[in-house]
């Protein structure tokens, strides 16, 4: 089972939501690259505060990742190197999670992460974020956008956490969700939404593996897969 040539999958949806597990093993299954766009914004925040620069000043984190473009790498299986470092797990950790939130506010940083994403995409890719249906990959033939209940977002967050060296209460890790979904919601530009083409699949309830068969069977269904 392997994507027809060029084949763009939107998966969006919040944190938590078990949008990049799934888009990963859509991916995998189908022959598709995985971009995990949020990745992206973490690293415009963890550079950005590592240089000083404020997390609201849009132009200057524009700046900062013209800059950095050069020396930012992206590896098969979402390595993420800058300057010949891996950094793919600070840039997964709470604290990159929280600037990532404050920069995808800015218009200008949107801006010069949007040319970026439809460059990583333009071959064919499953992309996982918050307005990949709706603004990155607008003429994508599948979008799709994955929610779950708030409690069993952060329960999976939490979980998620636990392995590393962050010590969160599960009730301190639901506060930080509810406030990243408020900020992520509200802010104007490109704000976290289904759009009307996306198909929602609510995973409360479902295995990882019932999401990855149901999308698989859209795209089948919708014959592009060969
Ligand atoms: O999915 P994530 O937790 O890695 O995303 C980190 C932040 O980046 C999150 O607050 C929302 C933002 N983001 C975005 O605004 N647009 C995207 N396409 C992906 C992430």
């Amino acid at each position: 089972m392997k994507a027809v040539p060029g084949l763009q999958v939107a998966i969006d949806g919040p944190s938590g939501s078990g949008k990049g597990t799934v888009a990963a093993l859509v991916g995998d299954a189908i022959g598709l690259p995985v971009l995990d766009s949020g990745l992206l914004y973490r690293f415009a925040g963890w550079r950005a505060q590592a240089l000083g620069i404020a997390l609201d000043d849009g132009s200057a984190v524009a700046a900062m990742l013209a800059e950095a473009g050069d020396q930012l790498a992206w590896l098969p299986g979402g390595v993420v190197q800058f300057a010949g470092r891996d950094c793919t797990s600070t840039l997964r950790g709470e604290d990159a999670g929280a600037a990532a939130s404050a920069v995808a506010a800015l218009p200008e940083v949107r801006e010069a992460l949007l040319t970026l994403q439809r460059t990583l995409a333009k071959d064919g890719c499953v992309m996982d974020g918050r307005d990949i249906g709706s603004v990155v990959l607008p003429e994508a033939q599948a979008k799709f956008f994955l929610t779950a209940s708030r409690r069993e977002r952060a329960r999976r967050r939490w979980l998620q956490l636990k392995g590393s060296d962050h010590a969160l209460s599960l009730d301190a890790v639901d506060a930080e969700l509810q406030a990243r979904d408020a900020r992520d919601a509200a802010r104007d530009a490109a704000p976290l939404l289904a759009v009307a083409d996306a198909i929602t699949i609510d995973s409360t309830t479902l295995r990882v593996d019932q999401v990855v068969d149901r999308i698989l069977a859209v795209l089948a269904r919708r014959k592009l897969l060969r």
